[in-house]
């Protein structure tokens, strides 16, 4: 019998329709088109504006738009897990709501979170579970409502960050496509450099807490740049000498839309085209754990059976890594 291997068969995507542009922010804090543009890459990005409606929503929309895509029975999937730095409520997992409203039911489900990184680490373990043979068909979805996290006050984060949602289907392949490889790392020197101080268990929420901003994202950007751009660079280069892959081997970057900056440093050290390298940062912003499967929705009309991609990845944690997997169907 032949190995099984975890391949993508399906994507799927939402993003909400209010759009947030340089020049709208440009009214909110003290800051400019051409700083924002040079120093992200970032034009606009989404903001899901329904006080009602938290990460669920985005989620369920981009787990909706796969399952009519790829036209399966939702009864079908075994398992449901949605990469989220920002699920509805502490405690009950999103991924258990989301799992029933699309229809799930015959499916566990559960959250993973590694902030920026969720969404690649989900990748390792959904395709664990396809290449255990225990699972068929696993759904992982990655959504943020980032906007409920941050303060539109604060110009070192209002201007990254996004609304988005995108969805992968893992299905078990005997052709050798699919998931070949990965470097995940992580270091916990980065936790008081990205990250939200209030709300958890070290420091619960209090009124002073809230009067003091505390449930907002903080970032250093400085420190968490420096750090994404050698860790992110590194595993992309390694997996590649891993794998014996040339950079004509390989047919394109997918990476964590973070900053366009760090991106570019990535391809660079990879040695990669220019062509290869997926961005749609200009569009989103930086959307969390949305941010792979949101470029693999938005250029899989490019993708060829048997394409070999590269995905990377660079959060808070610090969290990052890189995998290697090879397409596995031809769009149409
Ligand atoms: O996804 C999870 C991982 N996160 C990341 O990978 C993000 C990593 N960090 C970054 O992408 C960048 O550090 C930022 C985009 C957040 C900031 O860019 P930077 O080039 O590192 O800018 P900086 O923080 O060093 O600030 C440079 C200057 C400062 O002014 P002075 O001190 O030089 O006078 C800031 O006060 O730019 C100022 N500044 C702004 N100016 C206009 C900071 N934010 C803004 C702003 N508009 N929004």
């Amino acid at each position: 019998m032949s190995k099984i291997t975890a391949a993508i068969t399906a994507v799927g995507k939402y993003v909400p329709e209010f759009v947030l542009t340089n020049e709208l922010l440009e009214t909110m804090v003290d800051t400019n088109d051409e700083w924002i543009t040079s120093r992200t890459g970032i034009k606009e990005r989404r903001i899901l504006k329904d006080a009602d409606k938290g990460t669920s929503y985005l989620a369920i929309k981009a787990a909706e738009d796969l399952i009519k895509s790829a036209g399966i029975n939702p009864e079908e999937i075994d398992v449901v897990l949605l990469a989220t730095a920002t699920p509805d409520q502490p405690v009950a997992a999103t991924a258990v709501y989301v799992a029933t409203q699309i229809g799930a039911v015959n499916a566990f489900a559960y959250d993973l979170q590694a902030a920026c990184s969720s969404f690649l680490y989900g990748m390792s373990t959904a395709a664990a579970y396809v290449e255990s043979g225990r699972y068929k068909k696993v759904l992982l979805i990655g959504a943020d409502k980032m906007s409920s996290i941050i303060d539109y006050k604060d110009r070192a984060t209002c201007i990254i960050f996004g609304d988005g949602a995108g969805a992968v289907l893992f299905e078990p392949n005997t052709e050798g496509l699919g998931f070949q490889d990965e470097l995940l790392r992580s270091d916990g020197i980065g936790r008081d450099f990205l990250r939200i101080e209030a709300g958890g268990s070290l420091m619960p929420a209090t009124i002073e807490t809230v009067e003091q901003g505390k449930h907002f994202v903080y970032q250093d950007g400085k420190t968490v740049f420096k750090y994404a751009v050698s860790n992110m660079a590194d595993v992309s280069a390694r997996i590649m000498e891993k794998n014996n892959l040339s950079h004509d081997d390989v047919n394109w970057l997918v990476a964590h839309q973070a900053n366009r900056r760090i991106i570019d440093a990535t391809a660079n050290r990879m040695g990669v085209d220019e062509s290869k390298v997926l961005i749609n940062i200009e569009r989103y912003g930086n959307t969390t754990s949305a941010t792979l499967p949101l470029v693999l929705a938005d250029f899989e009309h490019l993708f060829k059976k048997g394409d070999n991609i590269i995905f990377a990845a660079f959060g808070g944690g610090f969290t990052w890594g890189s995998i290697y997997l090879k397409w596995a169907y031809n769009k149409n």
